[in-house]
């Protein structure tokens, strides 16, 4: 496994094999001593309910301590630089979880940092979450390879990683968006660089026709708070998922959320709290997949137990005896 967990795309098939087994082994026994002795920094730019208790839950698990900071509270917000502030955290602490507005926020960190950085939500991807998700998706449906996932709305940061994942994986990924608002060409070539590919749709019903899961996230996403009017009116009433678009897959399908969901908008209260959805396992499973990927991290040898520079202190120069 790489240093650093950015993109979905920086994993190997190997690495998410090794991250599921280890997620249903931290699944049965959940407290280790893993990260003893190993602070966990998670430096949060953006709201989290979820991504931020599960970090900071599943690193007190295993025995190690999650140091939580708030972006606005601490120096970057007055102008330190990200590789001032990478480089200073890593003699305190063993890895970064990072939420930020801008990916290249993470790049500009992991280059500087000797210690992984892990992408905990940009405005381009969210790894953890993907792969969160179809460790649910292997729970509930018992495979992976061939697996149809149609997701209906934005194509958010969520969905961009799991059309990267699903291409590493063998999933079958679709996308029904209105005229606009499609995945980006990088991200479709990215996409089939991997093996994979991306199918385009406009309308919903067409999009889910035999689909395994019906996938959505929110139609306004952190930072675009400006442009709701503008999306709701794109997204509105077609790309809400109904239990009419369910009946729709022709098959007993599950119904995926990455959350937080906005009931009435992207979903409607009937398939949020009916038999197929998954959304709150989904959550749950969030904290045995990162508790993997930090196991993972530190079994490469990845997370030093000792903090950089953290050892015996230097000699003091040798001089002429007096
Ligand atoms: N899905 C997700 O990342 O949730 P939070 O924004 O609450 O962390």
């Amino acid at each position: 496994m790489r240093k650093d967990l950015l993109s979905a795309s920086d994993l190997e098939p190997s690495d998410v094999e090794a991250i599921y087994s280890l997620a249903d082994h931290l699944r049965a026994v959940p407290l280790s001593r893993a990260l003893e002795g190993r602070a966990v920094a998670l430096l949060f730019e953006r709201p989290s309910t979820r991504t931020r208790v599960s970090f900071e839950v599943g690193v007190s698990q295993l025995g190690g301590h999650p140091v939580y900071l708030d972006y606005t509270t601490t120096q970057l917000s007055r102008g330190e630089s990200v590789e001032d502030t990478a480089r200073t955290l890593e003699r305190y602490v063993s890895a970064i979880v990072a939420r930020v507005s801008r990916h290249d926020t993470l790049e500009r960190m992991a280059a500087a940092a000797r210690i992984p950085v892990i992408n905990a939500l940009s405005d381009l991807e969210h790894p953890c979450q993907a792969l969160s998700d179809y460790y649910t998706v292997r729970e509930k449906l018992g495979r992976l390879r061939g697996v149809v996932l149609a997701f209906i709305g934005d194509s958010t940061n969520v969905f961009n990683s799991l059309a990267l994942l699903g291409a590493i994986l063998g999933v079958e990924v679709r996308i029904a968006s209105p005229r606009g608002y499609g995945p980006s060409r990088a991200l479709i070539s990215r996409v089939r660089d991997l093996g994979g590919d991306v199918l385009v749709y406009e309308d919903p019903e067409e999009a889910v026709r035999g689909a395994d899961v019906v996938y959505t996230d929110v139609f306004i996403s952190m930072g675009q708070e400006s442009e709701r009017e503008a999306r709701l009116r794109a997204f509105l009433p077609r790309y809400r998922v109904t239990e009419e678009l369910m009946s729709r897959t022709g098959k007993r399908s599950i119904f995926m959320h990455c959350l937080p969901a906005h009931r009435g908008e992207e979903v409607e209260d009937a398939v949020m709290d009916s038999e197929s959805s998954v959304v709150f396992d989904q959550a749950g499973n969030r904290l045995h997949v990162q508790k993997a990927i930090l196991v993972r991290l530190a079994e490469e040898g990845h997370l030093r137990r000792r903090p950089i520079g953290l050892g015996r202190p230097a000699a003091p120069p040798r001089g002429p005896r007096r």
